[in-house]
């Protein structure tokens, strides 16, 4: 896929034009006399073109693809690159090749709204039935090139726009992989893979390595499964000298079955996407490298499979986390943090002053917020806004939960320091308690739960169904924030 930027008066012949409608705005000037006049009539006896994501088309040359954005103040990064979705999508069975985009209005800038534009489509051009055999049934659009239309200059808007949306796919396509090829092995392979290609250092410790680096705890989670557990570290070191800017630590379960403490069998199936956040910190780091991002990133992806063969770990058994703290396993399918205090101890350890994780973590984040917000907790307050801001500028929803002393009593053991379940009542929160175990003093700290944002149910105008690639854009941003300028 080709993208580049012009002036309205460069935009030589294209097969298809995709504009953003907004309520009581008139369409971009740019647009040829005919086609203003044609959307003109449309508006007439059509009712909802500037309805949110609606799409209508006008079947001349070229063709016009006119998508509905909503009132015009409302638009940020998330709804520019979803308009963009949206208008990529409905030309999903033709064979157009070369497409011209309209920019969103509204309240952001060009470059932002350009680089939503290259997300968005990148995004919208993904599909989750790669085994399919009958080619009709996974066959990807035949699209080309997309060229921006701006008055004004976009800058790295392409470039990064780019690396993110490829990053984002790269999350998803791991994420979609059934879980007998996606093992920890397979991960750490397509980790070697995006490592080499963007120039970033990766180290996989095996079994023997967690034991001696006293990670129990996670070793626990694994000890119940054939395969090998396999702890990714990613290295780039964009400024040089010690330390890290930044620690992504995201959680790496590559089927989740509850263990000992099984799962229903309905929809037990979605557990393949269990690793989405490694999945996530791995493509991030490497959009990082690619982007030449002035900071040090240490991406952390502690992987396993959590069953329960014969030497599973048991409800009440006790482990000594990296920490030194000791834990109860109440519920051996609570064991996603079991996995995570390890990676963020590691980061720690390894110089990493600010950690961030990713983790499908909790069904509780999805009773609360729905499909719609990742869950973001952590310490301090400033550092949680910090991400919040910077969440929200790079197009992904989040929203701040509480974490107060009460929700750490609560996950006090019986026998050992802590236990690793609660129970149900505030369950996202005491299980974001739980990784607050391991955040020393001095860390800043943010965890996000993206167990209601990582899977989608169903195709809506501006996403496919199946994985959706929560919050890697965010980490890049992040990257960026914490660079030396
Ligand atoms: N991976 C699950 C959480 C999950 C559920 C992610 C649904 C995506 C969709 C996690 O390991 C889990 O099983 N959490 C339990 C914790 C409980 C046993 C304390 C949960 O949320 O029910
Ligand atoms: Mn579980
Ligand atoms: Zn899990």
């Amino acid at each position: 896929m080709k993208f580049r930027a012009v002036r309205p008066t460069q935009l030589g012949s294209v097969d298809a034009i995709v504009v953003p409608l907004f309520a009581a705005t008139p369409p971009p000037t740019w647009l040829s006399r005919a086609t203003r006049a044609a959307i003109a009539r449309l508006q007439k006896t059509e009712h909802e073109t500037t309805r949110l994501y609606a799409i209508n088309t006008l079947h001349g040359e070229p063709r016009v693809v006119l998508v509905g954005g909503g009132k015009p103040t409302d638009v940020d990064a998330e709804r520019a690159r979803n308009i963009a979705s949206a208008g990529i999508r409905a030309l999903w069975r033709s064979s157009l090749r070369k497409v011209a985009f309209g920019l969103s209005a509204g309240t952001i800038s060009d470059e932002r709204a350009a680089q939503a534009v290259v997300e968005g489509v990148l995004y919208g051009m993904w599909r989750p039935e790669v085994y399919r055999t009958r080619e009709d049934e996974h066959r990807l659009p035949q699209i080309e090139s997309v060229t921006l239309v701006t008055d004004r200059p976009v800058g790295d808007a392409i470039a990064r726009g780019t690396a993110i949306g490829d990053a984002t796919n790269n999350a998803r396509r791991m994420a979609n992989e059934p879980a007998n090829r996606m093992t920890p092995r397979l991960v750490a392979d397509a980790a070697r893979a995006l490592a080499k290609e963007a120039g970033v250092k990766i180290e996989v410790l095996d079994r023997e390595r967690c034991r001696a680096l006293g990670m129990e705890s996670y070793l626990s989670v694994a000890q119940g499964s054939h395969e090998p557990p396999q702890f990714i570290v990613m290295r780039h070191k964009g400024r040089g000298g010690n330390g890290y800017d930044l620690g992504l630590v995201g959680k790496g379960i590559t089927f989740d079955s509850g263990g000992i403490s099984i799962k229903p069998a309905d929809n037990m199936h979605h557990m393949k996407a269990d690793m989405t956040g490694a999945a996530s910190v791995i493509a991030a780091v490497a959009a990082i490298a690619k982007l030449g991002i002035k900071a040090n990133v240490i991406a952390v992806a502690p992987c396993t499979e959590n069953l329960p063969g014969g030497g599973a770990t048991k409800p009440g058994d006790v482990f000594k986390a990296m920490s030194g703290r000791t834990v109860e396993v109440i519920n051996t399918d609570a064991e996603g943090r079991l996995v995570l205090v390890d990676g963020i101890t590691y980061a720690q350890r390894e110089g990493a002053k600010r950690v961030v994780d990713v983790a499908t973590l909790t069904g509780s984040i999805a009773v609360a917020l729905g499909n719609h917000f990742s869950g973001l907790f952590g310490k301090p307050g400033s550092f949680v806004d910090a991400i919040r801001a910077t969440a929200t500028e790079a197009g992904d929803r989040v929203w701040p939960m509480p974490l107060t002393d009460e929700y750490r009593d609560e996950i006090k053991g019986e026998v050992a320091d802590i236990r690793n379940s609660a129970g149900r009542l505030g369950g996202a929160i005491t299980a974001a308690a739980f990784l607050d175990s391991a955040v020393e003093d001095g860390t800043e700290w943010a965890h996000l739960d993206i167990a209601g944002t990582f899977w989608f149910e169903r195709d809506r105008p501006q996403a496919p169904k199946g994985p959706q690639g929560p919050i890697v854009r965010t980490l890049v941003a992040l990257a960026e924030r914490y660079a030396k300028d």
